[in-house]
Order: structure tokens, then sequence, then C-alpha cells
């Protein structure tokens, strides 16, 4: 597992960056996190790193967006999802598994869903008063080609 701590939006925002640039096809990316983890400002700097133009939101009322970079990046929120049939209705298997990388915020709501070989991102406020830190735990799961961390583990080796 790899920590890393983050000191503030951007940093967060740049953290994201680094990854997106060399996150592979196919790769699918758990995001965990309380409210105001900053989730979706790490998703921001992963779709920048991926080429993606524009904003990018969360998609708490549609559920998922869709944008296009140098891959094409799904981008979901399980916050608003009640029951387990609205995530059929969503046809996940067809993003999990396919060319783009998916992004999925609240991943942990229903983790029997995600496919075995994914990256987890849990994001953690700093317990202490402050107020901007958060630490990010990196966990691999199932098989993954771990070569698009070493940037990541740089990153986090020169910090700190
Ligand atoms: N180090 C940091 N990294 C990221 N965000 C930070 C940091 N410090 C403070 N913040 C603030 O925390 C908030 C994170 O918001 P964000 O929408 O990314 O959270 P989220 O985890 O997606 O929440 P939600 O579960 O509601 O979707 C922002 O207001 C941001 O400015
Ligand atoms: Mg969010």
């Amino acid at each position: 597992m790899l920590v890393i701590t983050s000191h503030g939006e951007e940093e967060t925002r740049t953290i994201g960056r680094i990854l997106g640039k060399g996150v592979p096809p196919g790769m699918v990316i758990a995001l965990k996190g309380d409210l105001g983890a900053g989730k979706t400002v790490l998703a921001q700097g992963i779709a920048q790193g991926a080429g993606v133009e524009g904003t990018v939101n969360s998609p708490s009322y549609v559920l998922m967006n869709i944008y296009h970079g140098q891959l094409e990046l799904y981008h979901f929120d399980f916050y608003r999802l009640e029951d387990e049939d609205d995530l059929f209705e969503l046809g996940l298997d067809e993003y999990f598994y396919g060319e783009g990388v998916t992004l999925v915020e609240w991943a942990d709501k229903f983790p029997s869903f995600l496919p075995e070989d994914r990256l987890e991102i849990e994001i953690r406020k700093d317990h202490g008063e402050q107020e901007f830190v958060r630490h990010l735990f990196f966990r691999t799961m199932g098989k993954l080609n771990h070569m698009f961390l070493e940037e990541i583990k740089k990153y986090a080796s020169a910090g700190d």
C-alpha cells in the first residue's frame, strides 16, 4: 500500500494528474472517502491528466458522465444509488470491462459489483486540526500491471 499526504485541493489535483497521465486503458479506479474528502477533486485531476478538456463535475444526479481525452473516461457516483436494481440498469460491465478508464465515487457502497482487478484510492481527512490535509491510500486489487504507479511512487517519495 502506498500513502500520499496532500496539503490542499491543488495538490490532490496534481496527484490526480500524475495518475491520469499514466493510467492504462481498461483501468477501474474505486474512490472511497467521506463527503467532502476530495474524491471529485482527485477525479478532476485524473481527467486532466488523461487529456480531458473542460469541467469535470461530480455526477451525483446523473450517476455517470462520459469524457473524451486520450481515452474515454467514465465517471460514476454511487452515492445516490438506492439498491442493486439501479446498478443493473446502468449496465456497468460495459464500462468496467471496456477500453476506457472508469472512476467510481462511493465505490464501497456496492463492493460486490466492482471488478476484481482495480485500483482503490481511499481519501481520509486528517484527524488533527489540519483542515486542508488529506491522506490518500492506494491499494491495488487483483492482477494489475503496476507500471502506471511508478510516477506516483516517485511523487510520494519526493514529498513528505
Ligand atoms: N487536500 C485536499 N484535497 C482535496 N480537497 C480538499 C483538500 N483540502 C480541502 N479540500 C476541500 O474539500 C472539498 C472536496 O470536495 P469533493 O467534492 O472533491 O469531495 P468528494 O469526496 O467528491 O465529496 P462527495 O462525497 O460529496 O462527492 C473541496 O471543497 C476542497 O476544496
Ligand atoms: Mg464527489
